[in-house]
Formats: C-alpha cells, sequence, structure tokens
C-alpha cells in the first residue's frame, strides 16, 4: 500500500454522529476485531476488551442511562452497535510498572486498538465515533461488566446517513518539534 492511500483513509474519517438505520454485518465488525487484535501493547499484553452491543433496547438503555448530563447525545440511538471498549489489567505491566513510570499503559494499548478497529470501519465505508461521556458506574451494571475490566471508552458504529465535517486540526509545526537538525 502506498502511503498516499493510507492518508487518504485517515484524511477521510472524522466522527460520524448520524446512522442509516441499517445493520452492520458481523463479518464487517469481524473485520473491525480483527485489526484490532494486531495492535502494539506495553509487554503484549493485550488488555483490550470488545463488548459488542447490537441489541435495540440495550442500546437504548445505554443511551438513555449510561450517559454523563450536560453534553447530550440524542443522534447516539441512531447507531446499530455499540461497542465498549474495556481493559483487562495485568498486575506487573498495568500496576506495578506505572508506579515507577507514571505512565497507564492499559489506557494506551486500548486506545492504539481501538483506532485500528475505527480505520478498519473507516476502510468498510463504516462510521463511527469515540464515547468518553460516560457514567461507567451504571454502564458496568447494566451490561454486567467484572470489576476485572476498567471501562476505557466506547465507539459508536454504523452506516453513515450524513458526513461530519473534518473540524480544524493543528498543523504539524504546532504539534511537534525537532531536537537535533
Ligand atoms: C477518548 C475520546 C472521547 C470522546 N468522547 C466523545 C463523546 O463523549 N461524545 C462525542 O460526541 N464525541 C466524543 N469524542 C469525539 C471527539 O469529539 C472528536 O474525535 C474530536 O472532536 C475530533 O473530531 P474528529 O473525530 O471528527 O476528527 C471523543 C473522542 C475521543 C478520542
Amino acid at each position: 500500500m502506498h502511503v498516499s492511500e493510507f492518508l487518504s483513509l485517515v484524511r477521510g474519517r472524522s466522527s460520524c454522529r448520524s446512522y442509516l438505520d441499517k445493520d452492520v454485518s458481523d463479518e464487517a465488525i469481524g473485520l473491525c476485531l480483527e485489526a484490532a487484535c494486531l495492535a502494539p501493547s506495553a509487554c503484549n499484553k493485550q488488555p483490550w476488551r470488545f463488548i459488542i452491543v447490537k441489541d435495540k433496547a440495550t442500546r437504548l438503555k445505554v443511551c438513555e442511562d449510561c450517559l454523563l448530563p450536560a453534553i447530550p447525545m440524542p443522534w447516539l440511538k441512531t447507531a446499530p452497535v455499540l461497542v465498549v471498549l474495556c481493559a483487562e489489567k495485568n498486575f506487573l505491566t498495568h500496576k506495578a510498572a506505572p508506579l515507577f513510570s507514571g505512565i497507564p499503559y492499559h489506557y494506551i494499548d486500548c486506545g492504539i486498538a481501538g483506532e485500528h478497529f475505527v480505520l478498519a470501519a473507516e476502510a468498510q465505508g463504516l462510521g463511527s465515533c469515540w464515547i468518553g461521556w460516560l457514567n461507567t458506574k451504571r454502564l458496568r451494571k447494566l451490561l454486567s461488566i467484572p470489576s476485572n475490566l476498567d471501562i476505557v471508552s466506547m465507539i459508536s458504529l454504523g452506516h453513515p446517513a450524513a458526513r461530519g465535517e473534518q473540524p480544524q486540526k493543528k498543523s504539524i509545526a504546532e504539534i511537534s518539534r525537532r531536537i537535533g537538525d
């Protein structure tokens, strides 16, 4: 693959906040999960766990009871799939090592795997949006998520009804600096 193809995939993605009333095939979701499985992770612990919610009644309960207030997301009810991204923490890598480095590796790992998932969705013409404004206590209860899993985020998934505009992104000069040349 030429880098220009990769960049056009990445450029084409933007958070999708409006979905068609159309099922997403298990095959398509499977390909997204396959991409997620291939992500790098600290000590190769692969802490990511994906809970796929397709059942309509459960999705509506998530939307009605498990989002935090003040930022309404009515569009989320249109998403035919909600993916809850969790982390299963390993004692050494995710609890002991961060005491020395100060770096929460499991969040990084799940972020990478989640974005692999999102880009594989994009490559299949699907839209997605990360959702972090969650009442994790209620979500845990509703989906019976065991206490050994940390809830990291959620991702909505579906066939886009409308594409959001690419929001303004910072320039390369703003986000990087060079040392040594
Ligand atoms: C960790 C994380 C949490 C987010 N939470 C929400 C959210 O709760 N609701 C929402 O509408 N968008 C959410 N977003 C999407 C961001 O608003 C969006 O990525 C950002 O505005 C940049 O837009 P773009 O994705 O179209 O490039 C989240 C994104 C990330 C990475």
